[in-house]
């Protein structure tokens, strides 16, 4: 490459990236994606990316580094040849954005996944009292540093695994004091992580034990005491509800997302996991952000999503865990809905917070293309957070989140080598994690 000159004064520090074999999901505009549009991935080839400060400040082809001999301005303050990479052979991706994790917990439940392989059902050992029971307990007795540190623990593996934003749900407390404890450990994460974080309320996880037979009364608990506090210390973003059989039914659901969207809580809401119950037609009507899970879908279920401004998201690796179908990916991009990708971070469903693996999980079983994948982890999980504007894509001004690859044949190989580790670094807020 030709001479980079250091051109003009700016306080700000600098990186520039160059050589990249490709720059992909390159937008002057980001809206949701839906339908046709996921296969649409603009990339550039050969091409410069520059990064001032937190943001993504200018990129384009090489040859305009280079053309006529005619050399670039760049920012004085990138002076030190650390801050240029060069990524020759390698992929530049906007960093994953996780839109559904449940990443603050006390323990693991390998004891349960050892149950499952012995033949029972998930639903069956939430019955017996384990599953999400048996992580409130664990949380109950763990003291809020315990817990944020191993959620911060947790923060960074997967920010090295290429997220750059995740939202976190509460869910595992199930009582007033511990559903506040959850939520001001994600809170001290969000303010002391460069990660981007949402918060969500999930009191409506499942019904603890002593209000097993009073269904109204933990709602009402929910609703009158556990939500004006969680707004007092405006601990939320959003509202969540397990709308399941067994668990929360569609009309419970929508009093629980109402009464938060008194306090400004959007829903996003869990649907159709288990059963097709009528969480997505409830989270539609509600106008929730996204309906998350959707491993039962009916055909209603699909033109009611197909019909709105919700967002749909598929967490392959919790019907993977589960040994269920998995989710209709494709039936539903034909019918144009707009999907987002994300790894349902927790202990029961799905123990694994890595994005790649969704990725690829996403193509191999779930047949969508890799550039559909890839913009649904990426601009649509970040309009699942409500971050589209700062986050998701490589548009000028937003932050800069990336995952330079190690030197890969082409973008399709990510998802097919599916298990291998291909990210050489991540930048999270303009600085190398
Ligand atoms: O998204 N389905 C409900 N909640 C979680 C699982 C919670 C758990 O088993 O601990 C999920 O799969
Ligand atoms: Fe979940």
């Amino acid at each position: 490459m030709g001479n980079i000159l250091f051109y003009y004064l700016s306080a700000m520090p600098a990186t520039l990236i160059t050589n990249i074999k490709q720059l992909v999901n390159v937008r002057t505009e980001s809206p949701v994606l839906r339908g046709k549009q996921l296969a649409e991935l603009p990339c550039i080839e050969n091409a410069y990316l520059l990064i001032e400060d937190d943001t993504i400040a200018g990129y384009g082809a090489m040859s305009e580094l280079t053309a006529g001999g005619k050399d670039v301005i760049f920012p004085l303050s990138m002076q030190s040849k650390d801050d240029i990479l060069d990524a020759e052979g390698c992929l530049v991706l906007p960093a994953w954005c996780d839109s559904h994790s449940h990443l603050v917990f006390a323990a693991s439940r390998e004891n349960e996944f050892i149950d499952k392989i012995n033949g029972l059902s998930y639903a069956e050992i939430a019955a017996r009292g384990g599953g999400i029971l048996h992580s409130a307990r664990r949380l109950q007795q763990t003291s809020e540093d315990e817990l944020f540190r191993l959620g911060w623990a947790r923060l960074q593996e997967v920010s090295r695994m290429g997220t750059g934003a995740i939202e976190i749900k509460s869910g595992y407390g199930l009582t007033v004091e511990a559903e506040l404890k959850m939520l001001r450990v994600i809170k001290k994460l969000k303010e002391k992580s460069p990660v981007s974080i949402k918060a969500t309320f999930l009191g409506a996880h499942t019904y603890p034990p002593e209000y097993k037979d009073n269904h109204s009364g933990y709602i009402d608990l929910i609703t009158e005491q556990m939500l004006p506090a969680i707004a007092a210390e405006k601990l939320a973003d959003y509202i969540d509800v397990f709308c399941e059989t067994g668990f929360f039914s569609p009309e419970e659901t929508m009093a629980i997302c109402r009464a938060g969207m008194r306090y400004g809580l959007k829903p996003k809401i869990h649907a159709n996991q288990l059963n097709c119950s009528g969480g997505v037609q409830a989270g539609v009507a509600l106008g929730a952000v996204s309906v998350d899970h959707l491993e039962t879908m009916d055909d209603g279920a699909i033109r009611a999503l197909a019909g709105s401004d919700t967002i749909g998201t598929l967490l392959p690796t919790a019907a993977f865990f589960l040994r269920m179908p998995f989710q209709p990916a494709r039936a539903l991009v034909d019918a144009g809905c707009a999907i987002a990708l994300a790894t349902d971070f927790n202990p029961g469903s799905s123990p694994s917070g890595n994005m790649n693996l969704v990725v690829a999980m996403s193509c191999i079983q779930m047949k969508l293309l890799p550039e559909e994948a890839i913009n649904a982890a990426t601009l649509n999980g970040a309009h699942a957070m409500e971050l589209g504007r700062e986050l998701g894509s490589i548009t000028v001004g937003k932050k800069a989140n990336l995952i330079v690859t190690k030197p890969v044949p082409s973008l399709a190989y990510l998802p097919y080598s599916f298990g291998s580790n291909l990210i050489d670094r991540v930048m999270i807020r303009g600085e190398w994690i």
